[in-house]
This record gives structure tokens, sequence and C-alpha cells, in this order.
């Protein structure tokens, strides 16, 4: 399973980075927002500087919700990076925008996913990774592991090719939920990632282990 970095902001991701086990990135327009990063030059600038610090996929998210300009920002996106994935929301020209990108050699991640049928459909149109928000649903009273071992069983029954990106993760259960579920790909903030070194029976074994080697 491959570990993303859920965010915008440049330190976390290279602390995240940093414990050598980070595969890619995600962000979204809000993360975007929240660090401050506004205006098209600068967001653009802040995807290089992304792309400089990890060597692996990053997600960057189309505005434009008609085909014409998704279309027109997947490829601006596109050029900035040949690690750029660029971000469609699932909606009905977001599918066929997928399609032509997809077409045109451009991998897309099809974001905003909440439902099996619409994770078909991303599939179907090609979309290179697909994410379900899973922490949103369980906000709903939803089970959102429960929709990534569907959606993964449905993908290999059928192998389609796209990758199941588990989104919106909240804690470090998620990532343990979605890898035992399937998950291809979990993309989470930097805390829940570092909730999974913690263990208390791991610090007291050290502090004994070390204690016994300062006594000899
Ligand atoms: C996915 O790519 C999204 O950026 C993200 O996981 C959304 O998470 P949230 O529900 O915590 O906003």
């Amino acid at each position: 399973m491959k570990f993303f970095i859920d965010t915008a902001n440049l330190d976390q991701i290279r602390e995240a980075n940093d414990l050598g086990i980070l595969d890619g990135v995600t962000t979204n327009p809000s993360l975007m927002a929240k660090e401050g990063i506004r205006g098209e030059e600068n967001i653009l600038k802040h995807y290089l500087e992304i792309c400089r610090i990890v060597d692996g996929d990053v997600s960057a998210e189309v505005i434009a919700t008609d085909y014409e300009g998704m279309i027109r920002e997947g490829e601006r996106l596109a050029a900035l990076h040949p690690r750029i994935v660029v971000k469609i929301p699932m909606i009905r020209e977001g599918l066929k925008a997928i399609r032509e990108l997809n077409a045109r050699g451009i991998k897309t991640n099809c974001t905003l996913v909440f439902s099996a049928g619409q994770a078909i459909l991303a599939a179907k149109a090609g979309a290179t990774y697909v994410s379900p928000f899973i922490g949103r649903l369980d906000d709903i009273s939803t089970d959102g592991i429960e929709l990534i071992a569907q959606i993964v069983d449905i993908f290999r029954y059928y192998e389609f090719e796209t990758q199941v990106l588990a989104a919106s993760i909240r804690h470090s259960m998620h990532i343990v939920g979605c890898a035992e579920a399937g998950a291809d790909v979990v993309t989470c903030p930097l805390e829940p990632i570092l909730g999974l070194l913690k263990h208390p029976l791991t610090d007291l074994g050290l502090e004994k282990f070390l204690a016994d080697h300062n006594r000899q």
C-alpha cells in the first residue's frame, strides 16, 4: 500500500518525506487556501515546489466544473511536471474530462467519490486513481472502510487498472483498516501517519533495555 500525504503544507510534506515512507501527495483547494496560497501563478509555483520535495505522484485539483475548463486547466497542470496527477471531481462533466485527459496521456485522480457506483464510473472512464472519502462517510454514520473493501473487490473482479486511493483519513486505525481492505493507496494528514509509530510497550521496552544496558 502506498502512502500519500494529504496536505499543501511544505514543512509537513518534508517531515513525512524524511520518514522515508512517502510515495506521493494529494492537495485540494481547501488545503491550498489553508496555506494561504492564492492566485494562479502562486498555486502553480506551489505545486512545483511540492514536486521538488517528493519523488511520487502529486495530485493537483482543477477549479473549473465545465468540460472545456477542466481540460484546459488539466493540460496546464500536467504541463507543470511529469508527476502531476490532475484531480477531477466526480460529476458528469468530470467523467468526460477524465476520459479525454486519459486519452491525452494525462494521469487523473477522480475525487469526491462516496459510492461504489461512482467508483465504477471513474474506472470505466480510465481514471488513474479513484478517491473514496472515508472520513466524511463515517461522519454521516456510513462505514467508509466497508466502501473501500467493496470497491477493491469490484476492481479486482473486473481487473480495472484504476487504483483505489482511500482519502479523508481521520486517524491511524483508518490506515490499518484501509490496508486490511486492500486499498492501493492511503492519503492522510501527517498525524495519523505518525500515530502508527506509537505503542506504549515499545517505549517501555526501550526504556528497560537502555536502563539494563547502563547498569552493566
Ligand atoms: C483527498 O484527496 C482529499 O484532499 C481529502 O482526503 C479530504 O479529506 P477531508 O475530508 O479531511 O477534508
